[in-house]
C-alpha cells in the first residue's frame, strides 16, 4: 500500500488487528525485512512495516533526512491510520528513529523494542566516513554500500547462501538519494543516551550476539540507562537478528508481550522504577 502522508508518498505494510506493532527498518533496507515478524504477529496484533522515507518503494526527498524527520514521517503515517498509540520496533537505523519518536511523541508509545541498536551519536571519525560514502554514492552508486554492508548484516559464522542474497536483494531497491539522506541524517544525528531514563514505557532490547555492526555492549549499555528495560542477546544471529533468527527473534518478542512487556524476572530486579499503569495490557483498550 501507499499513501501520501507528510509530503510524501510512503509504502507500507498494514496486516492484522489489535494492540498495534510498527516495525521500523534499519540502513539501508526497506519493510520486506520484517516479513517474518509481519506473519508470526498478524493473527494476534495490528502489524505495520513502512519504508523509511527514500528506502525501498518510499519516495525519497533532497537532502540529509534527519532522525526526527523519520520520527515525523511515522507520526503521520499512524495519523492517517489512527492507530493511536504503538508497540514501536526498531533496528539499527530504525532504533535510532524509534528514539527521535520516544523523545518528541512520547504519548503516542505503548511500548519500545530496540533491535541491534545503539543511542550514542556517531564519532567525528565515523560520521567523516559517512559524508564520504554518501559523496561516493552520489558520483557512482548505490552499489557502494550495498557491497560494504551486505556482508556483514549476517553473523560471521552464517553460512547460508540463499540468506546472504535474500539481504542483498533488500538493499537493492534504495534509491541512491534515499541512502545518501540517511546517511546524512545519521551523520548529524545527536547524542540521545541522555532521554533513555526518561523512557515511561515498558521496553524489550535485542541484539544479536554475533553483531558485527553495532556491538551487543551498545544494547546492554541502553537496557541499563531505561527504567525497567529487558535485554535478550540472541546466540548465532548478526546484525539483522530478526531476519537471521526469526523464530528465536519471535519467541523473545511474543513472551515479552505475552507478559505485558513486564516479565517477573525483569519486575523483580526494577519494576519499582515504572509508572504504575505502564504495563502494556493495562494500557490497551481494543
Ligand atoms: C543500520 O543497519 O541501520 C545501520 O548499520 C546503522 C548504522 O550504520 O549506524
Amino acid at each position: 500500500m501507499r499513501v501520501k502522508v507528510n509530503g510524501l508518498q510512503v509504502a507500507y505494510t498494514d496486516e492484522g488487528a489489535g494492540l498495534p506493532l510498527l516495525l521500523v527498518h534499519g540502513f539501508p533496507l526497506n519493510r520486506k525485512t520484517w516479513s517474518k515478524q509481519v506473519e508470526a504477529f498478524k493473527a494476534r496484533h495490528r502489524v505495520i512495516a513502512p519504508d523509511l522515507r527514500g528506502l525501498g518503494q518510499s519516495e525519497s526527498t533532497p537532502g540529509p533526512v534527519s532522525m526526527s524527520r523519520f520520527a515525523e514521517d511515522l507520526h503521520a503515517l499512524m495519523d492517517y491510520l489512527g492507530t493511536g498509540p504503538v508497540i514501536l520496533v526498531g533496528h539499527s537505523m530504525g532504533g535510532y528513529v524509534a528514539l527521535a519518536f520516544a523523545h518528541a511523541f512520547p504519548k503516542m508509545l505503548r511500548g519500545l523494542v530496540l533491535v541491534g541498536t545503539k543511542a550514542g551519536k556517531d564519532t567525528p571519525e565515523t560520521a567523516a566516513a559517512r559524508r564520504a560514502t554518501a559523496e561516493k554514492v552520489r558520483n557512482v552508486d548505490a552499489s557502494v554500500v550495498v557491497d560494504a554492508m551486505a556482508p556483514k548484516m549476517l553473523a560471521p559464522t552464517n553460512t547460508d547462501e540463499a540468506m546472504a542474497a535474500a539481504v542483498r536483494e533488500f538493499m537493492i531497491p534504495s534509491h541512491p538519494e534515499g541512502i545518501i539522506g540517511a546517511l546524512l541524517g545519521m551523520a548529524d544525528r545527536p547524542d540521545a543516551r541522555n532521554w533513555l531514563g526518561k523512557i515511561r514505557v515498558p521496553t524489550l532490547v535485542i541484539a544479536g550476539a554475533d553483531d558485527s555492526i553495532i556491538p551487543p555492549s551498545e544494547s546492554e549499555a541502553m537496557a541499563e540507562a531505561i527504567p525497567g528495560a529487558k535485554l535478550t542477546l540472541i546466540p548465532k544471529a548478526g546484525h539483522l537478528v530478526a531476519f537471521e533468527r526469526p523464530e528465536a527473534f519471535n519467541e523473545c518478542l511474543r513472551v515479552w508481550l505475552a507478559w505485558g512487556g513486564d516479565e517477573p524476572r525483569s519486575r523483580k530486579v526494577r519494576i519499582s522504577e515504572r509508572p504504575a499503569g505502564s504495563n502494556l495490557m493495562e494500557a490497551w483498550s481494543p
